[in-house]
């Protein structure tokens, strides 16, 4: 097994092709219009399109047309987790690693309104992930505070996947070039990865990984532009009767220094809304290590985050359209912490 220091000290690949960023998701709903009131009324996200069974939505400063995509289905999952390439070629170049790691993938062009040729894959772990650079520009509408509602919701930020087997999650992410901001590790000289925070863009994080029972999506984060903007929104769920979709939080995280409240939307899947992080982008920056034993990790404030943090999650939709098997992890961050 391949301990935690030697992980992050391991170096990071510089593929070929350039991942930018994490850059949108799509979560399967029951009811589009109990969603689209939760993410466009209650938390203020712009509805960017509609079509038969989905709404596409962004938020207020994005450029891009949309960074949500909530499709109706029976069963609540989350279907697809998108990443923009700096260019058309990028993609070809993707794919040929992905096929040479052994990994399926395929061609769409255009599944959605506004978006361009779309690389289908699946990662070792039974992610659904897609890559694309043509994605339909639009005015933002950054400086329209006479129309923001909710917190409001400015962009997209990250994902979070809870993943049971998180070193071998970190290897194949550091293969297409991701780095590490941050991790959490167990003590000794045998450490483990209990989580890990892995960018493209120069921010703490595109995607993080959380060790526990998946593959499943943990959570996706949206960007607001202050803490009082997570307070706000607070307030104003709160306010409209829907304080019970606080799960976790207002607070301050250890790791990433981000002023956070976590949500669960009327399918319970989990939305982070998610500001003040910090600058990454210059070459030597270095992993920061946190021991699970310090409680300042998951909450500067000294708080541990609730069990339903740890146990639930967003179920993953394969690219065979079934939901994806479950596994184990072998690492509990909650159990590793000595009394
Ligand atoms: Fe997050």
């Amino acid at each position: 097994m391949t301990t935690a220091t030697e992980l992050v000290r391991a170096p990071v690949a510089t593929p070929a092709y350039d991942i930018v960023r994490a850059a949108f998701a799509e979560l399967r709903v029951r009811d589009l219009g109990v969603s689209e009131h939760f993410y466009a009324e209650l938390l203020g996200m712009v509805v960017a399109a509609r079509t038969e069974d989905a709404i596409y939505l962004r938020g207020w400063e994005e450029r891009a047309h949309h960074s949500l995509v909530l499709r109706r289905a029976e069963t609540p999952a989350a279907a697809r987790l998108g990443f923009r390439v700096r260019g058309e070629e990028d993609l070809d170049l993707l794919a040929a690693d992905l096929e040479a790691q052994g990994l399926p993938t395929h061609w769409v062009d255009a599944p959605d309104p506004a978006i361009g040729r779309v690389l289908r894959a699946a990662d070792p772990f039974g992610y659904p992930l897609e890559f694309f650079h043509v994605m339909q520009q639009v005015e933002t509408s950054h400086q329209r505070f006479d129309l923001q509602r909710g917190a409001p919701i400015l962009r997209f930020d990250h994902l979070n996947l809870h993943t049971p087997r998180p070193e071998a999650a970190f290897r194949f992410w550091t293969g297409l070039g991701f780095r590490c901001s941050e991790y959490i590790a167990t003590d000794g000289p045998e450490d483990r990865i209990t989580a890990g925070w892995l960018f493209r863009k120069p921010t703490v994080h595109d995607v993080g990984l959380t060790a526990g029972r998946g593959p499943r999506l943990h959570h996706t984060a949206f960007w607001v532009g202050e803490s009082a903007a997570v307070l706000r929104a607070c307030d104003q769920l709160a306010a409209a009767g829907h304080a019970g979709v606080i799960e976790r939080g207002p607070g301050r995280h250890g790791v990433s220094n981000a002023f956070f409240v976590y949500l669960r939307d009327p399918d319970g899947h989990r939305i982070e809304l998610y500001s003040s992080d910090y600058y990454t982008g210059d070459p030597d920056h270095e992993p920061l290590r946190w021991s699970v034993n310090d409680v300042r990790c998951r909450s500067f404030w000294g708080t541990r985050a609730p069990d339903s943090w740890y146990e639930e999650s967003s179920l993953i939709l394969g690219p065979d359209g079934e939901v994806a098997g479950l596994e184990d992890s072998a690492v509990d961050e909650r159990t590793e912490v000595m009394a």
